[in-house]
């Protein structure tokens, strides 16, 4: 899992940074008359942004990290944050999309091994755990980013639940999924 949970972050970062990226390639600031010309045919100036992500910390103490706490996290200005959950608020800035983060009603177990488990336990199950406090509609958005951690080679869970959750017609989604 070491080899991994290392492949897994690069794979994570990269990911959704490349996005971002392409969203934004052409763009010399943040204007949405700059956006206009982002992503050929996608996207246009008046596109509403949401970035919604769900992402994991093995803890939240920045000291004694084992080795598995440490590449599930990344220190931000003293802060233990998720790695998607980092790149989440970047592209959030960036697009100024508002940030939604998907959480269970039933939180995980911030263990690694138990946590693994409970993961391929869920991913057998083809399991939809329910997320706490969902969007109720996302209706007002034209572009959606959706982050997440790769787990057991696919989405985590409940990236399904919130997927089957709303009709994402005639919505850009980055990564089309
Ligand atoms: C339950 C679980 C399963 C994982 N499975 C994989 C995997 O199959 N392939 C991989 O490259 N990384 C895997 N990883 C590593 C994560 O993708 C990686 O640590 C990721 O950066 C975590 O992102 P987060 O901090 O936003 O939750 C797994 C991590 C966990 C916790």
């Amino acid at each position: 899992m070491k080899k991994n949970t290392v492949i897994g972050i690069i794979g994570v970062v990269l990911l959704i940074v490349v996005i971002g990226v392409i969203y934004l390639v052409s763009s010399n600031d943040n204007t949405s008359d700059n956006l206009t010309n982002s992503v050929p045919n996608r996207v246009d100036g008046d596109s509403k942004v949401l970035v919604t992500y769900f992402s994991l910390s093995e803890t939240d103490d920045a000291s004694n990290m084992n080795e598995d706490e440490e590449n599930s996290t990344v220190i931000v200005d003293g802060e233990v944050l998720g790695n998607t959950q980092y790149v989440a608020m970047l592209i959030s800035e960036y697009t100024n999309g508002d940030l939604f983060r998907i959480e269970p009603v039933t939180p995980y177990t911030t263990n690694h091994d138990d946590l693994t488990d409970q993961a391929l336990e869920e991913q057998e199950n083809d399991a939809r755990p329910e997320i706490k406090d969902p969007l109720e509609s996302i209706d007002d958005y034209d572009v959606i980013f959706v982050g997440y951690p790769i787990w057991w080679s696919d989405m985590p869970q409940i990236l399904y639940t919130f997927l089957e959750s709303y009709d994402f017609t005639s919505k850009t989604v980055i990564p089309q999924l």
